[in-house]
């Protein structure tokens, strides 16, 4: 298992099975406070600075939440444009002088591999909510943690699954985490589903098919969707020269109702890192699915609160501690 304290969490790649176990594990010892039937005030006094040079909803608000329901104080940079980076500052620089101020940093970036080069610089903890269209570990980590546990109502796992990965394969980075976690189990069936430009890298397909799982490239919906998950992508238009060219894979694997009782199973699972692209000439998992059991994509985000304080926990080691610092509800809660 590796040492989590003290630790970046940079890629995926530094994972291996054991490890993923025991986040999954304290991800899920930190339902009660989550769901807010207790407080837990283990970080009580720690800053968490939240360093955002990208657009972000659910992975910067879960990362503040998280740090929050375990105690801790929560600072925010949005925006390049609002951090001197805009003036020529390094992110050797930056990481000096935010980890001077933090105990624990997550940062999402633009670029391929900032995040690691923001690391070096850093003297505390740094975790990469995503850099470019590289990695989004903690994504593939939330979305390993919605696979069990939605695969368990049909008493599956992760071994022996059967996934489809739909949309923009090339440039989503959350699939090509999630590739190269799934690598780490046995016997997973991976079905890439996109048009021959916007596929996937050929060093995630070699990750899968050199730890012995089957992969099948494929431009179409019709005949592949008999899984067990599909995890549908959005067209990363911001990764692409112009709109235009993104335009030109809109709408092509479109989601709906008709599709999912035309060639899914009873039991098929609809994942998606989102957001999900709903204007009209997009529409990749149609609101007609909002009502199905089986769509996931609400519980896989709420699941990202959950993963992100297991991570925080084990990189500030407080992963056994958590029940000492436990506080009554104070407050009427819906949760
Ligand atoms: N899944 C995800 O990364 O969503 P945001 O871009 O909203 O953080």
């Amino acid at each position: 298992m590796i040492k989590f304290q003290g630790n970046h969490i940079l890629s995926v790649s530094q994972f291996d099975r054991e490890s993923i176990a025991k986040i999954l594990d304290v991800a899920a010892q930190m339902m009660p406070y989550a769901s807010r039937q207790k407080r837990c005030h283990v970080l009580d006094g720690a800053i968490l600075n939240n360093l955002f040079f990208e657009p972000s909803t659910r992975t910067r608000v879960s990362f503040g939440c998280a740090f929050n329901l375990l105690g801790g104080f929560v600072r925010e940079t949005v925006g390049e444009e609002n951090s001197s980076l805009s003036k020529g500052e390094s992110l050797y620089d930056t990481a000096q002088v935010i980890s001077g101020y933090s105990d624990i940093i997550a940062m999402r970036h633009p670029q391929m591999h900032s995040v690691a080069k923001f690391a070096e610089g850093s003297t505390v903890p740094v975790i990469n909510g995503g850099d470019g269209a590289n990695e989004h570990p903690t994504q593939a980590l939330l979305d390993l943690f919605t696979i069990r546990s939605e695969m368990s109502r049909f008493e599956k796992g992760i071994d022996n699954l059967d996934v489809v990965l739909m949309g923009d394969l090339k440039h989503g980075r959350t699939v090509h985490s999630l590739s190269k976690l799934l690598s780490l189990y046995n016997n997973v069936k991976v079905t890439m589903v996109a048009p021959d430009a916007l596929q996937m890298p050929d060093n995630v397909i070699s990750t899968l098919e050199n730890a012995g799982h089957k992969v099948v490239l494929t431009d179409k919906i019709a005949g592949n969707l008999a899984c067990d998950v599909i995890y549908q992508t959005r067209i990363q238009q911001e990764r692409f020269a112009s709109k235009e060219e993104a335009n030109l894979y809109r709408g092509h694997f479109s989601l709906n109702k008709q599709v999912y009782e035309q060639y899914c199973k009873d039991h098929t699972v609809i994942m998606h890192p989102l957001p999900r692209d709903s204007r009209p000439e997009a529409n990749e998992l149609d609101v007609d699915l909002n009502d199905l059991d089986n769509l996931a994509i609400f519980r896989q985000a709420q699941n990202g609160v959950l993963v992100r304080m297991a991570l925080f926990a084990l990189a500030l080691g407080v992963e056994d501690k958590l029940t000492d610092y436990e506080k009554p509800i104070t407050w009427a809660t819906n949760k």
